[in-house]
């Protein structure tokens, strides 16, 4: 290479580095925006969501009115995961993981700068030609009205009345039932060779949701009642994946910059092209991709069959039924080497990735060893009892997924593809008589196989509901629980705290916890109005996030009580012995505590 082609090499390497990602957070650092760093996608203080589903989720406190240490403006590259359409993974543009961008006014500026930065990011930054771009605005309703506001910022920066559309449902964003939300305005941009007509139609698939800005000024409440919120908010969000292929022009995503490369590893090792093979290979891409983020996650989530774990599990399973499906030898190093290249490709971005690298591959090697024992003869069991084209019983994909580690999902895609339907219900009933055996049996007389994890992590469960009654005793009765993570080794256990406990304070929280342990105190169950459980004084996290019936787990006599969807162990004693192991700053005001059951 002579100096003269090395240079415009490395222009041409730089280039690639300056993606959109790093596009945007300079155009918004440049108006005035902190960067902050991505959150986990395991949210550290909200359970009642598996993971993160949008930049906005691990705001939502900020976005309800609590200063930001950071300021006022703020943007990010977030790790989102979605996974409650996990069977449409397949297609051309669903992912499981995705990257979404976004910037944030936290009772800073609103709609005006808001729809202005948006348009001068998409079209002077990414230089879209305006011809091809189109919104739509909240319509009005009930007692919010039409967005005018929205409306006439468009038309002032050249967008055309033919091309603001205005709709009432799909402008009004909420991130679930309850929380901030607001009347929004989305983007859209015209993928398509065709000529782009001159009205806009939302509903004409060529045109392409790329971005959208949420005007946050309102709060839904679990009765359905909206309230202003006490600073008006934008929240605003761009999906990584998405923008990318429009911007490269490919209709398929996996034909993008950000996936080419892995189908081309998937293809190389499978010795089978991508056309005709589509399917099988987005899918190991993509459940390989989150998997990977899942397990280099500070969480430290494990594959197994309760919560996060369970999604782990289900990911690399069926990664490793399509792996089969092309005929790649799953007994090889295929998964380490898409994993391998996954992380090459986001480790600048995230560092997790570089620190947590051997744990990731060990992760997935054990999950493909473990399910490779059973595999094969459970693929055969599955073609021996549907030989005959019936539907599946609940026995039998019970059997699947007990003697074969057959997640119900895996087995209901197996038998979709032959046409097939599986009796779920009746699957989840033995299940459930399942999970109630192997808790009644941690005597001993019935251990191992799948259950094993569930058992663990429903001690710790109970655990963390001890450590925050002790907690309460001990150093303050204003302690509340701010998040906690268990996994089949230790608990975690965060709470509100102005202090560094004291050894005493530790010393005398865990004694208390054994002692509750050694009394052998019962856990008993109650379902009741959401109301009467509060007025009875049961603890909770996050009111508004719970249906109006709940279920409520006292310990004791009134040890503690608190709003949980279980599951818990019996009785105290079968906990073991509580030891605190590591007592550490999680962020302002959080204490974390790190304990053990031996
Ligand atoms: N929170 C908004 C979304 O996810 C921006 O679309």
């Amino acid at each position: 290479m002579t100096p003269y082609v090395l240079f415009f090499f490395i222009l041409e390497k730089e280039k690639e580095k300056m993606k959109i990602k790093d596009l945007f957070i300079d155009f918004f650092v440049s108006k005035g925006h902190k960067q902050i760093p991505s959150a986990p996608v395991v949210p550290e203080n909200d359970p009642s969501v598996l993971f993160n589903t949008a930049g906005m989720q691990p705001l939502i406190p900020y976005l309800m009115g609590e200063p930001h240490p950071y300021g006022t403006r703020l943007c990010d590259y977030q790790k989102c995961i979605r996974t409650n359409d996990l069977d449409v993974i397949g297609d051309t543009y669903h992912h499981t993981f995705f990257e979404m961008l976004g910037n944030w006014s936290l009772g800073d500026y609103f709609k005006d700068e808001a729809i202005e930065w948006s348009f001068e990011f998409l079209t002077k930054v990414l230089n879209i030609p305006v011809e091809k771009l189109a919104v739509t605005v909240y319509a009005g309703k009930d007692n919010i009205p039409f967005d005018n506001t929205a409306h006439d910022k468009w038309l002032s920066l050249g967008i055309k009345e033919e091309r603001i559309a205005r709709t009432v449902d799909d402008n009004f964003w909420i991130a679930g039932e309850t929380g901030p939300c607001g009347p929004d305005t989305e983007m859209f941009y015209w993928r398509s060779n065709e000529p782009v007509p001159e009205k806009f139609d939302p509903e004409d698939e060529r045109w392409v949701e790329i971005w959208n800005d949420v005007f946050m000024q309102y709060k839904k409440n679990s009765d359905g009642s909206i309230e202003e919120l006490p600073k008006k908010n934008v929240d605003t969000g761009m999906g990584v994946e998405r923008v990318t292929a429009v911007l490269e022009g490919v209709n398929d995503n996996y034909m993008s910059s950000i996936w080419s490369d892995v189908i081309e590893l998937i293809s190389k090792i499978s010795n089978l092209p991508y056309e005709g093979n589509e399917v099988s290979m987005r899918i190991i891409a993509d459940h390989l991709r989150t998997a990977v983020f899942i397990s280099a996650d500070p969480a430290g989530i494990k594959p197994s069959n309760v919560g996060q774990g369970y999604i782990l599990r289900r990911l690399i399973r069926r990664a490793i039924r399509h792996a089969k499906k092309l005929n790649i030898d799953v007994n090889s190093d295929w998964e380490s080497q898409i994993a391998s290249l996954i992380m090459n490709k986001y480790e600048i971005y995230y560092s997790e990735l570089k620190d947590n690298r051997n744990i990731v591959l060990e992760v997935l090697k054990n999950e493909k060893e473990k399910f490779n024992r059973t595999l094969e003869k459970g693929l055969r069991e599955f073609e021996k009892v549907t030989r005959d084209n019936k539907d599946l019983d609940a026995s039998t994909s019970f059997r699947l997924y007990d003697t074969y580690g057959f997640p119900i999902e895996l087995t209901i895609e197996l038998a979709h593809e032959k046409g097939l339907n599986v009796d779920e219900e009746g699957f989840k009933e033995k299940f459930k008589a399942h999970q109630e055996l192997s808790r009644t049996a941690s005597a001993g007389q019935f251990k191992g196989g799948l259950s094993g994890n569930n058992e663990i992590e429903t001690k710790y469960h109970t655990a963390t509901h001890l450590l925050n009654a002790a907690l309460k005793q001990v150093v303050s009765k204003d302690v509340h629980q701010k998040g906690s993570n268990i996994t089949d080794e230790r608990m975690r256990f965060d709470f509100s705290c102005d202090h560094k406990l004291t050894d005493e304070e530790k010393k005398q929280t865990e004694d208390l916890v054994n002692k509750w342990i050694n009394e052998g105190l019962p856990v008993k169950v109650e379902e009741m109005k959401k109301e009467d459980a509060i007025a009875s004084g049961a603890e909770c996290m996050f009111i508004e996030k719970y249906p109006d019936i709940v279920t409520v787990y006292t310990i004791g006599d009134n040890v503690s009580k608190e709003l949980c969807g279980g599951p818990h162990v019996k009785n105290t004693s079968e906990l073991g012995h509580f030891k605190i192991v590591k007592e550490e700053a999680s962020s302002a005001g959080v204490r974390r505590i790190k304990a053990i059951l031996e």
